[in-house]
């Protein structure tokens, strides 16, 4: 019996305007493009976000792109890890066709001053809790996203659900834009709970030991829904029991209804719940959640 082995060969381009020509090539040929934009140091959140964007379409494209517009804390871009070796490496594995880097310049070649881009306000899924505790920070997500889809012109765009209101921020720009089908990927957690984030690797072992904390909030939160608890008050009260330890510094821990998003904590008993998280551990901010009506 013959045995053949198909190897991917990786395109690796370093700016968008060669990207743009790439896919627009793809594209002519009848080619789906499904699109993973990150910001590298990637784990295995990311990687199957590439393996569900290759197995629904012809060609899977990534980008890799540390985006200064959406760090409202500067010393959080400058801590934010960057390994291109092993991304490329990863991502080639992982049966990517494509990655394409850049500039912040050469994302917004038309302005001369890049202190004056124009920020795209998030709307109206972006305010509220990200937005109260990193303001702007959406606003940069959205200002991007919107570069790097008009760049790759995709059929569909994979985001994690980790990022849940970054998701809903990318689906309105998506409504907006008339493209692409947002696809939005499971939460991969290690065996302890804990979500995968490329900021991991910047907790010390005790810092990780407290991070491990946010899953069995989130859990607790879940326990308390499937025994009929509906308000927003109690299940918020039952995360943050979870949360009190030295060290860690609770920022949310909110339930919204996620189809009807709203900048406050609701009032009224929920009929779907999203339970949201954000602490800071020393220098590190993670943020994870759970839907708890499913
Ligand atoms: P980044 O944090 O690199 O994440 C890239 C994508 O991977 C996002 O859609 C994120 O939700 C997803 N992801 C991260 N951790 C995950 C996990 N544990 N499980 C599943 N998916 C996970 O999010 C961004 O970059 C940026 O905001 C970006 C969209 C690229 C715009 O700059």
């Amino acid at each position: 019996m013959q045995h053949v082995i198909l190897i991917t060969v990786m395109l690796h381009l370093e700016s968008p305007i060669d990207a743009k020509r790439w896919c627009a090539d793809q594209r002519s040929q009848g080619q789906t493009l499904g699109f993973v934009p990150t910001m590298g140091a990637l784990h295995k959140g990311h990687l199957s976000l590439v393996t569900r964007a290759r197995a629904q379409n012809g060609i899977c494209c990534a980008s890799i792109f540390i985006n200064p517009l959406q760090f409202e804390d500067h010393g959080d871009f400058d801590a934010y890890p960057r390994d291109t070796e092993s991304d490329l490496a990863l991502l080639e594995a992982q049966g990517c066709d494509m990655v394409f880097m850049g500039s912040l310049g050469e994302f917004f070649p038309e302005v001369s001053d890049l202190a004056k881009i124009d920020i795209l306000p998030a709307g109206p899924h972006g305010s509220g809790l990200e937005e109260k505790f990193r303001p702007g920070h959406l606003d940069g997500v959205r200002t991007i996203v919107e570069r790097l889809f008009r760049t790759v012109g995709p059929s569909s765009a994979y985001f994690g659900e980790k990022d849940f209101q970054q998701t809903l921020v990318v689906s309105d720009l998506a409504r907006e834009m008339g493209y692409p089908n947002i696809v939005v990927c499971p939460t991969v957690r290690e065996d302890s709970g804990l979500a995968l984030s490329s900021r991991n690797v910047r907790l010390s072992p005790d810092e990780k030991n407290l991070a491990q904390q946010i899953y069995p909030a989130l859990l607790a939160a879940r326990e308390a829904w499937q025994s009929g608890e509906r308000s927003p008050d109690r299940l918020s009260a039952a995360m943050t029991g979870h949360l009190n330890h030295d060290g860690l510094i609770v920022e949310y821990a909110e339930v919204r209804d996620p189809t009807h998003w709203t900048a406050q904590l609701p009032q009224t008993p929920l009929e779907r719940a999203q339970a949201l998280i954000a602490v800071r551990i020393g220098s590190v901010r993670l943020i994870d959640n759970l839907r708890l009506d499913q």
